[in-house]
C-alpha cells in the first residue's frame, strides 16, 4: 500500500433507505413519496462547486457514494454527480469510484447502469448468510438474494466487496467460522466484517436495555474476533484495518484516505469533510436532515453547518485514532510534524511491554493482534 501524500477523496451521501434497520444509526431516512432526484442532483452539483471554490486545484483520487442506500439512486443521478466533480476538479485517470448497495435484485439490476455512469467498485451490505439472522437484523433480503447480487456485482465490476455483521445474538465461533468460510468462497479482493454494535437510540438499544436482546459478552466477542482473523488470514484475506480485510492491493483506497488522515470533501446531507485551507485543517459537516439540507443549498449554495479549524492537538489525536486502526500503523515522524512534539516514549515502552504495540523495521508504530481488541484504550493512552 503506497501512502500517497496527495490523495484527495470525495464522499457523497445519499440519505434514503427503503426501511430502517433496527441496529443502524447512519443518517438514513425512509420517505413514502418519490424522491426528486433531479433536485438532489442540482444540489449536489452546487455543493461540489462551493467546496471546489474553497479547495481548488485538487486531483480527485477516490469517490465514495455512501448512505443510506445509494443503490436506490438512478444511474443518471450518479452520472450527474460524477460530471459535477469532473467539472470542478481534475479526476485521476485511475480514480476509484465506489457505490454502497443493498443486495436486492432490484438494485443489482442497476449495476450495469452504474458502471456506464463511471462507478468501478461496489460494496454490498450482505450482513449475514443466514436467513434467520437476516430476519433478526430487519433486512429485506434473503441470503440467496444477497449471493445473487454478489454474483451480479462480480460479473459487472472488477472490484467488489461485501459487509457482514458478526457477534450477533447467540452466535457461536464454530457457526461463524462456517458462515465466514461460505462468504470467503464468494469474496473478491475485499470484505468488511463488523462486530454488531448497539448504537444509542436505535430500536436495538431499547431491546438491549430491556434485556430482550443479548449480545455476546466481551470474552465471547473476543473469541469471535479471533475466529475472524484466523479464518480470513488462512484464506489470504488478512485484516488491513480493524474491520476490513483485503488481498494486498485490494484495499478500499477511499477509506485509506480517512485512516491515513488525508484530505476529503463531504457532500450531501450529514456529510463530514476534512479540508486543508491556508495551512489549517478544517473539519466540516453539513445539515443532516435531507429536506433542510436541500433548502439550505438552494438558498446559500452549500449545506455547511460546521466549519471548524482544528488545533494541532486535535489533528494529532485524530491522526492516532485513525492511523492506529490500520495494520500498517503510523509514521511517528508524521505525528511530530502534525503535533510539534514526539510521542511519549515511556508510554510506548509500557505498551510494548504489554505486547499491545510494536515498532516495525522501518520505524512505524503499529498495534499488534492482541492490541486490536483493546484499540480504544491503546489510542487513549498514547493520545493522553
Ligand atoms: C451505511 S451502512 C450500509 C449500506 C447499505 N445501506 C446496507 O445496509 O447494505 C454500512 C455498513 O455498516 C454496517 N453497520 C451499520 N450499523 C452497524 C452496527 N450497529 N453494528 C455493526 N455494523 C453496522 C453494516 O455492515 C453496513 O453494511
Ligand atoms: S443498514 Fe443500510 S439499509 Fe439499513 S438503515 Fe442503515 S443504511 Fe439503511
Amino acid at each position: 500500500m503506497s501512502d500517497e501524500a496527495s490523495a484527495f477523496g470525495v464522499y457523497v451521501h445519499w440519505p434514503f433507505c427503503l426501511s430502517k434497520c433496527p441496529y443502524c444509526d447512519f443518517n438514513s431516512h425512509v420517505r413514502h413519496a418519490a424522491i426528486d432526484e433531479t433536485r438532489f442532483a442540482r444540489a449536489f452539483a452546487a455543493e461540489i462547486a462551493a467546496t471546489a471554490e474553497r479547495v481548488p486545484g485538487r486531483t480527485v483520487s477516490t469517490i465514495f457514494f455512501g448512505g443510506g442506500t445509494p443503490s436506490l439512486m438512478q444511474p443518471a443521478t450518479i452520472a450527474a454527480v460524477l460530471d459535477a466533480i469532473a467539472r470542478h476538479w481534475r479526476v485521476a485517470p485511475d480514480v476509484e469510484v465506489t457505490l454502497e448497495a443493498n443486495p436486492t435484485s432490484v438494485e443489482a439490476a442497476r449495476f450495469r447502469g452504474y458502471r456506464s455512469a463511471g462507478v468501478n467498485r461496489v460494496s454490498l451490505g450482505v450482513q449475514a448468510l443466514d436467513d434467520r439472522a437476516l430476519g433478526e437484523l430487519g433486512r429485506l433480503h434473503s441470503a440467496r438474494e444477497a449471493l445473487d447480487a454478489v454474483a451480479v456485482a462480480r460479473s459487472v465490476f472488477d472490484r467488489y466487496s461485501f459487509d457482514l455483521i458478526y457477534a450477533r445474538p447467540g452466535q457461536q465461533p464454530q457457526d461463524w467460522a462456517k458462515e465466514l468460510k461460505s462468504a470467503l468462497a464468494e469474496a473478491g479482493e475485499h470484505l468488511s466484517l463488523y462486530q454488531l454494535t448497539i448504537e444509542p437510540e436505535t430500536p436495538f438499544a431499547g431491546l438491549h436495555a430491556a434485556g430482550r436482546l443479548v449480545i455476546p459478552d466481551q470474552d465471547a466477542a473476543r473469541a469471535l474476533y479471533d475466529t475472524t482473523q484466523d479464518v480470513c488470514a488462512a484464506h489470504n484475506l488478512p485484516a488491513y484495518e480493524i474491520s476490513n480485510h483485503a488481498r494486498p492491493g485490494g484495499e478500499c483506497r477511499h477509506n485509506l484516505v480517512y485512516w491515513r488522515a488525508h484530505e476529503y470533501a463531504g457532500v450531501g446531507p450529514g456529510a463530514h469533510g476534512r479540508l486543508d485551507i491556508a495551512d489549517a485543517r478544517h473539519a466540516t459537516a453539513t445539515e443532516k436532515r435531507p429536506e433542510a439540507w436541500l433548502s439550505r443549498v438552494e438558498k446559500s449554495g452549500h449545506g455547511l453547518i460546521t466549519d471548524d479549524e482544528l488545533t494541532r492537538e486535535q489533528m494529532a489525536d485524530e491522526f492516532l485514532l485513525m492511523g492506529l486502526r490500520l495494520a500498517e500503523g503510523i509514521d511517528p515522524a508524521r505525528y511530530v510534524a502534525i503535533s510539534g512534539r514526539a510521542l511519549d516514549t515511556a508510554r510506548i515502552a509500557e505498551l510494548h511491554e504489554h505486547g499491545l504495540v510494536e515498532t516495525t523495521a522501518d520505524g512505524r508504530l503499529r498495534v499488534t493482534m492482541p492490541g486490536f481488541p483493546v484499540l480504544d484504550a491503546v489510542v487513549a493512552d498514547l493520545a493522553a
